[in-house]
């Protein structure tokens, strides 16, 4: 008898669990993307706490209005001034007759959930911490080097991740394209003038991708301490470069020694009989050896494939491929002058005062722009195309009166997460393509005073005119 009593408990008890944990589960999720959904869609024009922007502060608005109206108002305020709604007219009035954009396209419950943040939203706790939180120099050495093991994940953390910080902010070059922050560039915010704060960020991260990587982690005040003594440090040291293992060096080393002893064998001490070894090992030095030169002399001022680590992880993928941005949005001269141009900081905002986050980077690259608007400096791209001085090249040439597509010359742009030089922009480079294309000759006056070639044209003599033969191999056409 016992045995069936008990059974009977265990089910309505595992039912009770679930519709417990049913009840708890959803609760966090909706409070997860209430918080999401109000970043995404107001922060824009409301603060909580913190004062009027746009649109008047949130805090406690659940207070003062009821929620079943915050709904209407929120999905279309518009409608509900135009129907007359006394209090929302009285709203729309205290602020200046600016009217809120209608969110008809956000279903009820979203909106609750929303609503569900506001209500619940408090200002964040100052955390309690044993260690001076505003110290940012004169670490020890000691505690500069806890850090850096803790950092390594070589102490163990008191509250639990098991990921060593280096997994993924790396603190050396990676030849492929890390979306993370390097632990260099933690280092450089956390110094900088109107950086990150440290504390607070780790204590209470911000953007969703750090909440979501930093989900395991639950560092004390301590941890946190040495892992900004560690940072601190990292700041007067440049990242490592990633090394590749010398193949051609040592290609080089090893067949300069072998075709020494061929030498020596050949003449003095003839221990292999066979000569044509020698000759083989001779002329195989040699041809390396050659190449090599080569090879080294043309990279001493062709640059195919740069790619430097820009200042902002900028994807061209991104923005040219995903979001279809044309190029001329940002490199707006190309059309008209000598260069294509690289685009301001307000190029940048005029997008990123909104999306405030990126899906792979988090807020950590984006915030770099809205620091560059702070300071008032431009971003510093480092040039990745540069010709020589004595070399003439115009865009507006090419992309307007030729119509050559920028893909022929850069490669395939919308798919680079790196931007990197395409073309080695030699002068054979050139001189090809000016061999091979043919122009837009006939109704381009700029080509008017070619009276033979238009005359040849139109006696059928010829059907086409090359650049070439409207001295696009001058010397002086491209150079001063
Ligand atoms: C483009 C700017 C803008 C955006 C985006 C915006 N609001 Fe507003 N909001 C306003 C302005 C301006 C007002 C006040 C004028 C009015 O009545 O329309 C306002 C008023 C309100 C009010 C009424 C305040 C009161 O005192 O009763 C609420 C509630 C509100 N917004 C919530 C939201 C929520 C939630 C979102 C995001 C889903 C949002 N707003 C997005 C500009 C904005
Ligand atoms: C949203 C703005 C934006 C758009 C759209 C854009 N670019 Fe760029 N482009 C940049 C920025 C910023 C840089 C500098 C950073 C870098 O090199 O990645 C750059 C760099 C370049 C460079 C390298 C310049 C150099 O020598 O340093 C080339 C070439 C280029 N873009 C071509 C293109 C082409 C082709 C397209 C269209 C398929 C395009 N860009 C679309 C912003 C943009
Ligand atoms: C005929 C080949 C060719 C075409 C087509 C071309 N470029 Fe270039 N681009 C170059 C060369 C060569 C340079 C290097 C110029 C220099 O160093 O003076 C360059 C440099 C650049 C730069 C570096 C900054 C600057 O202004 O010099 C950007 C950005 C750029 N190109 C973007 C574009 C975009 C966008 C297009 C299409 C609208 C385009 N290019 C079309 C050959 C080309
Ligand atoms: C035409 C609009 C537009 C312009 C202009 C623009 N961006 Fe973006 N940018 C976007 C969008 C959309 C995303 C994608 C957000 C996401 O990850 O969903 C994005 C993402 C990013 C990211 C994060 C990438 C990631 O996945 O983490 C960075 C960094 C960034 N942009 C930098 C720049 C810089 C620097 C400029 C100026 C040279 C610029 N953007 C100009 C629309 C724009
Ligand atoms: C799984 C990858 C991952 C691991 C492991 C990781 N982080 Fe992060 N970290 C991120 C990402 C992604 C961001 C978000 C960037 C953003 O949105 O600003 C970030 C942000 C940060 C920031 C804040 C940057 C800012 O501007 O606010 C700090 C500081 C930081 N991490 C330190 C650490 C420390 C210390 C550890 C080890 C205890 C660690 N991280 C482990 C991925 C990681
Ligand atoms: C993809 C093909 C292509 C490449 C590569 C190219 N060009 Fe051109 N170039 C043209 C075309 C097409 C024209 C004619 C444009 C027109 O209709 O005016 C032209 C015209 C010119 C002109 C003007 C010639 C004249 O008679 O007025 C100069 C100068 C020039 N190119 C320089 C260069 C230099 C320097 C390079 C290499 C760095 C280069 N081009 C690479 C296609 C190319
Ligand atoms: C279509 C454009 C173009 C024409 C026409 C042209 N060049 Fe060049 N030339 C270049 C470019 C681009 C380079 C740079 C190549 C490099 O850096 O490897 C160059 C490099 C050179 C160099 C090497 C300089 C150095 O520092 O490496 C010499 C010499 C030279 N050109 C001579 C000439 C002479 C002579 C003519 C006429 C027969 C001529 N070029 C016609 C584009 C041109």
């Amino acid at each position: 008898m016992k045995h069936t009593i008990r059974k009977k408990g265990v089910i309505p008890g595992i039912m009770l669990l679930s519709v417990l944990l049913f009840l708890l589960i959803p609760e966090s999720l909706q409070a997860q993307d209430g918080r999401q959904l109000f970043e995404k869609h107001c922060t824009v024009c409301h603060k909580i706490g913190e004062g009027k922007l746009v649109g008047p502060d949130l805090k406690d608005i659940t207070q003062r209005r009821e929620r079943d109206w915050l709904v209407r108002f929120i999905r279309n305020s518009k409608e509900m001034i135009d129907a007359g709604d006394p209090l929302a007219v009285q709203v729309f009035e205290e602020n200046n007759k600016v009217p809120m954009q209608a969110f008809e396209n956000l279903s009820g419950e979203e909106i609750n959930s929303i609503i569900d943040y506001i209500e619940k939203w408090e200002p964040a706790k100052p955390v309690e911490f044993q260690v001076d939180v505003t110290k940012r120099d004169g670490f020890t050495e000691k505690e500069i080097m806890r850090g850096e093991r803790m950092f390594y994940g070589l102490i163990p953390l008191e509250n639990g991740g098991t990921t060593a910080c280096n997994s993924c902010h790396v603190t050396q070059k990676t030849d492929t394209l890390n979306w993370n922050p390097s632990a260099h560039e933690l280092a450089k915010s956390f110094m900088e003038e109107d950086g990150m704060d440290l504390y607070a960020s780790l204590a209470d991260p911000q953007s969703a991708a750090m909440q979501k990587a930093h989900g395991e982690y639950k560092l004390s005040g301590e941890e946190m301490y040495y892992i900004a003594a560690y940072l601190s440090n990292l700041r007067e040291d440049t990242p490592k470069p990633f090394k590749t293992f010398p193949t051609r060096f040592l290609l080089f080393v090893v067949f300069a020694i072998l075709m020494t002893l061929a030498i020596v064998d050949l003449i003095f001490t003839r221990i292999i009989k066979y000569r044509f070894i020698h000759g083989i090992i001779l002329l195989t030095g040699i041809a390396i050896h050659f190449n090599l030169a080569v090879t080294e002399a043309q990279s001493l001022s062709r640059t195919k494939d740069y790619a430097p680590d820009q200042p902002i992880k900028f994807s061209h993928k991104i923005h040219a491929g995903d979001n279809q941005t044309d190029c001329r949005y940002c490199h707006t001269v190309a059309d008209y002058s000598k260069s294509a141009g690289f685009p301001s900081n307000d190029v940048c905002l005029n997008c990123h005062i909104v999306v405030r986050e990126g899906r792979n980077s988090g807020k950590f690259e984006i915030n770099k722009i809205f620091r560059a608007e702070k300071s008032g400096k431009p971003i510093e791209w480092i040039r990745i195309h540069n010709m020589q001085e004595h070399v003439f090249f115009s865009h507006a040439q090419h992309v307007n009166a030729g119509k050559i597509e920028c893909e022929t010359c850069h490669g395939p742009v919308a798919e680079m997460d790196i931007m990197k030089q395409f073309s080695d922009l030699s002068m054979g480079w050139c001189i090809n393509c000016h061999r091979d294309t043919k122009v837009n000759f006939k109704d381009n006056n700029y080509y008017s005073t070619y009276m033979k070639l238009h005359d040849d044209l139109k006696s059928g003599r010829i059907d086409s005119v090359t650049v070439e033969q409207i001295g696009g191999l001058d010397c002086m056409k491209c150079h001063y």
